[in-house]
């Protein structure tokens, strides 16, 4: 028998009760969301002023951090599973997701090799195989699950440079002799994009991003233009990161032209649909990415919309050998017998310890199947319809850019207003929506003026909650 009394660490049965308690706190907090305001108005330091600036000495218990849950942290949070959630991204934390993070938690073991934990590694596979199979990717497709998608994408330029130079930029690091190697995106595209370019050594002279198309859809002439002009230059086009659902407006990028060009160039082809990604469990969305079999990477996010709790970002490669050379180092310590036999996947991404992430993924998948996630999001994409056909239908609210799935980027412009004078107007109903703590959602620039995107589809969002926000925003404009 194990001496469970320990008192140096939390013992199994006082985890059991405490356990307990933490998930009723949760359910609570979840069933009471509605009647939380969404966005939190504390000012800055106001939370760390409540807290003791020191650690303890000696022991307080659990219920001292159950006690600032809900003294001093709940209050100070904007709630991202409100029912009036309609900032940035769904990051939907599906209960299901959350009680496989939990378990991941709980087990507390670690990839670092197969041998480390066997069932993380095999979940794993099963559980980015299970998403490749659903979001309608071929079979020659192999998934690793990674932190996020701004870690897929340094991924895939660290494999498209050491592509295009031979693993050359590997071994000879800055002093890599070859002509300089150019990456393309479109201005619209996330600043992951650019952060990744940067990390892997390109060099901001070295990264272009190209124009795009009435619809902010990077065009493939200007995309073109800029391959040719750097060919013509001595310069070798390395990599073209085509957005599937950009973060402003959810534009999608013309992925087969983009693998033309790809192919003339002999430059990698990756595919951030970090958002969109989710979007494709649905076949009649599936158009939007047309032409994906072509790229050499993908990032997807089933932390985005699909309800697995962040963080899981899902990098899908065509040829795993290319990346398993890119990212192996191979220390004695960390070899087996059977490394010949199984994945490692530590040498698919950066980070050599890997917790079981793949947990929340295969619990969400395997509770819900399918056919509930793909009515999920039906009903957003229904709710996102019917919420701009309303917003067309009052001028002088607009509807900004094609509705392509969940987002929809509105402005309301007075007769009369325009520049500076029409900013202001939004940004200021846009505070007076939030002071009301009706809804959130958020205000960001296109060509350089405000305007505010709605992006629905929190879990527990239906028809009645967007049409509050409908409400609320022509009150906040009057
Ligand atoms: C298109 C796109 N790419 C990348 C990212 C970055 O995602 P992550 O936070 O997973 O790095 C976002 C986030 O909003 C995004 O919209």
């Amino acid at each position: 028998m194990h001496d469970h009394a320990n008192p140096l660490s939390m013992s199994p049965e006082e985890f059991r009760r405490l356990a307990h308690a933490v998930v009723d706190w949760i359910a609570d907090y979840r069933q009471g969301l509605a009647s939380r305001p969404v966005v939190s108005n504390v000012p800055p330091g106001s939370v760390r002023a409540q807290l003791p600036s020191t650690p303890p000495t000696e022991p307080e218990g659990f219920g001292a951090v159950l006690d600032d849950l809900d003294r001093t942290i709940a209050p100070a949070l904007s709630h991202w599973q409100h029912p009036r959630f309609f900032a940035y991204f769904p990051s939907n934390s599906d209960l299901a997701a959350v009680l496989g993070d939990f378990l991941s938690t709980g087990l507390g073991v670690l990839g670092l090799a197969w041998q480390s934990a066997p069932a993380l590694t095999e979940v794993e596979e099963v559980a980015v195989d299970w998403l490749r199979q659903m979001t309608g990717l071929s079979p020659a497709w192999s998934g690793v699950i990674q932190d996020t998608a701004s870690t897929g994408t340094l991924v895939a330029l660290l494999c498209a440079r050491e592509r295009a130079s031979g693993h050359g930029a590997a071994t000879r690091g800055l002093q890599h002799a070859g002509p300089p190697l150019t990456v393309y995106a479109s201005r619209e595209a996330h600043s992951s994009v650019a952060k990744a370019a940067l990390l892997a050594g390109f060099g901001r002279d070295h990264l272009r991003l190209v124009g795009v198309d009435a619809d902010r859809a990077m065009d493939p002439r200007a995309l073109q233009a800029a391959l040719e002009a750097d060919a013509a230059a001595g310069r070798r086009p390395c990599a073209i990161v085509a957005t599937t659902g950009t973060t402003t407006t959810t534009a999608m990028d013309p992925v087969d032209a983009c693998a033309d060009l790809a192919a003339a160039h002999g430059a990698w082809l990756h595919v951030d649909a970090a958002m969109a990604g989710s979007a494709a469990i649905l076949p009649e969305c599936r158009h939007l990415w047309h032409g994906i079999e072509r790229a050499d990477s993908i990032v997807t996010n089933p932390h985005k919309w699909l309800g697995a709790s962040f963080d899981c970002s899902v990098y899908f490669v065509r040829d795993e050998q290319h990346l398993v050379r890119v990212m192996s180092t191979n220390p004695s310590y960390l070899r087996t017998a059977v490394d010949d036999q199984v994945r490692n996947y530590r040498d698919w991404g950066i980070a050599l310890g890997r917790r079981f992430r793949a947990l929340k993924l295969w619990s969400l998948i395997r509770t819900h199947g399918t056919a509930r996630l793909q009515a999920r999001l039906r009903r957003d994409l229904a709710n996102a319809r019917w919420f701009a056909d309303q917003v067309r239908g009052l001028p002088p609210w607009r509807v900004l850019a094609p509705v392509a799935l969940q987002t929809v980027c509105v402005r309301h412009e007075p007769p009369g207003l325009a520049g500076e004078a029409l900013d202001r107007h939004t940004l200021a109903w846009v505070d007076r929506l939030h002071q009301s703590g009706a809804a959130w959602v958020t205000p960001a620039q296109l060509d350089g003026r405000w305007f505010v995107r709605v992006s629905i589809g929190a879990l527990p969002t239906e028809r009645a909650d967007v049409a509050a926000l409908w409400q609320a925003m022509q009150r906040a404009v009057g």
